[in-house]
């Protein structure tokens, strides 16, 4: 059960940091929302809009908001957000969501961010919360303080009016163009079983549906309102846009819980006979490619680092994942930044781990970050040590973890937060 978080406790944490000169860190209060908006936006280049803020203070726990002041100024400020993540095989962690880390472009490179994370790592783990993660900026920031890039965003265009059906691919249909407002617990139902059985999926509070529906203006970059394609398990949402080159399409969310959903919606998609391309955010093992008849088609743009992870603790989390082959080892995993990590057995038989601390020698050493890296069978073992970041000398042994830590569902992220 994780722990409320107390005023006395934050304040005994908060005043043991190293600071930077002049600098003091305390709690968000309920008045300091409209300066944290400005700083906000002056560090990431646009206004939030307030509504928007609300749902997302909303899941904040209390005490989750980490400022940074220079007098009565507010300079810093980092914020967590109460989460539930899926591991492979299915079960949910709390997890901190770590995000709005801000710092005033007057006050960089002191050591501001450093304090305030301090402060956020030490209330993570007064509240016990077994893991945490964030979404990166800058892929440089967050190794040093134990994140590692745990799956892959993959941004595929397809030029619509050159994709054709794959001759052996079947027609599925069962697919109705809908209003999503109206069919928002069709949506959250599939929703909730997309995320139950995907790694790095993540629950949606009922707020965070209310944000998505209201669609506002400000959520739409220049496109259009949201259109949504329903079938009985899956659904997409996106909009239109214009351009010179034609109009295209920009899926915001691609939600399918089984293969002939996905075929049915994608099918469906591809019948949008007035739009040039089609944009979509998905994972490295899409079996998109395999549906069009010329899989070129389907052109990677971009391929980026979304949900980094932390892992706070080690034996706990390392027992609530399934696995896909047996292992017996001792690992080493080292954090230089906030002294986690630690030895450990990991013995892993029929799926399950269990990881006790150990005073035997370690046959696998790594850094926390790479132990966050390939928790949800995103990334292999073996490619973090052909790079010297994880260190091994059996290749029988290292061979064996690639297997163990695979996963048959490819790992994504929930949602952007
Ligand atoms: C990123 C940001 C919060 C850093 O704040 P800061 O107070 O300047 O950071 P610190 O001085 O505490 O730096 C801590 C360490 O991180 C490094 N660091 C900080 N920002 C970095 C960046 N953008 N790229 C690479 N390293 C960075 C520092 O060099 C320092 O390294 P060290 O381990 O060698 O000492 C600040 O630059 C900022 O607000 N950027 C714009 C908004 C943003 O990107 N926020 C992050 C959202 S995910």
């Amino acid at each position: 059960m994780r722990q409320p978080l107390a005023y006395d406790n934050v304040d005994r944490v908060v005043d043991a940091i190293p600071l930077p000169e002049g600098i003091t860190l305390r709690s968000a209060r309920d008045d300091d929302w409209p300066a944290m908006r400005r700083l906000a936006a002056t560090c990431f280049g646009s206004f939030r809009d307030p509504d928007t803020l609300t749902t997302w203070r909303s899941m904040s726990p209390r005490e989750g908001v980490i400022l940074g002041c220079d007098g009565t100024d507010i300079v810093g400020m980092c914020m967590l957000l109460d989460l539930e993540l899926t591991v492979p095989g299915g079960r949910q962690l709390p997890t901190a969501g770590v995000t709005w880390v801000a710092v005033a472009p007057t006050h960089r490179r002191r050591g501001l961010l450093r304090a305030m994370f301090t402060g956020l790592h030490q209330r993570i783990v007064q509240a016990q919360y077994p893991i945490a993660g964030l979404l990166a900026s800058e892929a440089t920031i967050y190794g040093r303080f134990g994140y590692g890039p745990a799956t892959t965003e993959t941004a595929l265009s397809i030029e619509r009016r050159h994709a054709r059906l794959h001759p052996e691919v079947p027609t599925i249909g069962g697919v109705r163009v809908v209003d999503p407002a109206e069919h928002r617990d069709h949506l959250a139902d599939i929703w909730e079983r997309w995320r139950r059985r995907t790694p790095g999926g993540l629950r949606t509070p009922p707020q965070l549906w209310d944000e998505v529906l209201a669609d506002r203006a400000s959520a739409r970059h220049g496109g259009s309102p949201l259109f949504c394609l329903l079938h009985d398990d899956g659904f997409v949402m996106y909009r239109t846009h214009d351009a010179e080159a034609g109009k295209s399409v920009e899926v915001t969310k691609f939600t399918a819980v089984t293969g002939d959903a996905r075929l049915a919606l994608w099918q469906t998609l591809l019948g949008l006979d007035l739009m040039h391309t089609i944009t979509v955010g998905t994972h490295p093992a899409d079996p998109l490619p395999h549906l069009l008849a010329d899989p070129r088609q389907a052109c990677t743009v971009s391929s980026e680092d979304a949900l980094w992870l932390r892992i706070v603790d080690v034996p706990m989390v390392l027992a609530a994942r399934r696995y896909s082959h047996d292992v017996s080892t001792v690992i080493e995993v080292s954090d230089a930044e906030f002294h986690g990590g630690g030895r450990y057995a990991l013995i892993i038989r029929d799926g399950q781990a269990r990881c006790v601390p150990s005073d035997e020698s370690p046959e696998v050493r790594l850094d926390l970050s790479v132990l966050g890296s390939i928790y949800l069978g995103a990334h292999r073992p073996s490619a973090f040590a052909a790079v010297h970041r994880l260190h091994c000398d059996k290749p029988d042994l290292l061979r064996h973890l690639d297997l163990a830590f695979s996963w048959e569902a490819p790992a994504e992220l929930g949602f952007g937060f």
